[in-house]
């Protein structure tokens, strides 16, 4: 029975240590999803502020927004648009977008609103992209509802070009430097980051609604150890949750054979218990 006991508590404690470890691997997993979701709420945010710029708002007619002043540097305006407007018309100039004919949303709405966003000195921010260096601000161009004006949290419609791409044309850039190639950013509305080449240096193109850039691989000038830092640090980084991550499984394996152990020896004492006449 001593055994027994003895046994019971070594079980727990084994079972308690590995889920420690796992919620101890989780706030570097969790750190590393932060800025994804942080320019999502940035994009509700904005979107907010965006309909705020509506007063009797004409279709078709660009309404500049102002930000919270904890975001200032940012830009951000509205176009309120009928959705057959904009599939048989497009729009030929909203700021640095052109939105060719063909453009469809869904789910289908009547009316829908463009929110553009300029995110100015806080593009690093709330999409760092380590290894690159922007040559201009983050632009997003996000497609809503705008049956009601004054709803928020509202989710985005999925926008696509079933003809040409839309172009995003990039006003205030900053020159590449000599030998480097401007390529085009694109994050997605789940998270992901596509590349692609850049026409005439500040153009890019898109099927589809999102945030774009332009970028160039940043190179360290000279001598400079900078870059491999970066991936030092990031490769410690995967450490941190590797570590833990294994060593709880190697500790769920100890548990597993302790079990089965334990289990064979219940029945070995059972078994003796039956023989001898006495209850367990
Ligand atoms: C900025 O201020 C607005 C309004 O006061 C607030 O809703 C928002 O959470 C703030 N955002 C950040 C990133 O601090
Ligand atoms: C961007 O610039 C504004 C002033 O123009 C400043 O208040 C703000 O802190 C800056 N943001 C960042 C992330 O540096
Ligand atoms: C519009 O949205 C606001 C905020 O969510 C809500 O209070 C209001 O009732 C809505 N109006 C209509 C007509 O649905
Ligand atoms: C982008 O440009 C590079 C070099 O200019 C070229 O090798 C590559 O094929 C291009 N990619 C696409 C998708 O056009």
């Amino acid at each position: 029975m001593g055994h027994l006991l003895l046994l019971r508590s070594l079980t727990m404690l084994l079972l308690v240590v590995p889920v420690c470890l796992f919620s101890f691997s989780f706030p570097c997993i969790v750190a590393q999803s932060d800025t994804k979701t942080s320019a999502r709420a940035l994009d509700a945010l904005l979107q907010d502020y965006a309909y705020s710029a509506f007063v009797r708002p004409r279709t078709g007619i660009v309404y500049n927004g102002y930000v919270p002043s904890n975001l200032t540097g940012m830009k951000i305006a509205a176009m309120r648009l009928r959705s057959g407007s904009l599939r048989t018309r497009g729009v030929k100039i909203y700021k640095e977008f052109g939105i060719p004919i063909g453009v469809t949303e869904s789910p289908y709405v009547e009316r829908l609103v463009l929110v553009y966003q300029n995110l100015g000195n806080w593009s690093k921010t709330y999409y760092p992209l380590p290894g690159y260096t922007y040559l201009s601000p983050v632009l997003g161009l996000l497609a809503y509802d705008a049956s009601n004006l004054t709803a928020t949290n509202l989710l985005e419609l999925k926008i696509r070009a079933s003809g040409d791409p839309l172009s995003i044309t990039f006003q205030d850039m900053m020159s590449a430097p000599a030998g480097s190639v401007a390529k085009c950013v694109w994050f997605d509305l789940h998270g992901l980051t596509h590349f692609s080449n850049a026409t005439s240096g500040n153009t890019c193109s898109t099927t589809e609604q999102g945030h774009f850039s332009i970028v160039v691989e940043s190179v360290a000038p000279g001598p400079s150890p900078s870059p491999r830092r970066e991936k030092k640090k990031s490769n410690s980084k995967v450490w941190i949750i590797v570590v833990p991550v294994l060593v709880g499984l190697a500790l769920l394996v100890l548990l597993a054979f302790l079990v089965l152990w334990l289990h064979k020896y219940k029945q070995g004492h059972d078994q003796l218990g039956e023989q001898t006449g006495t209850a367990a």
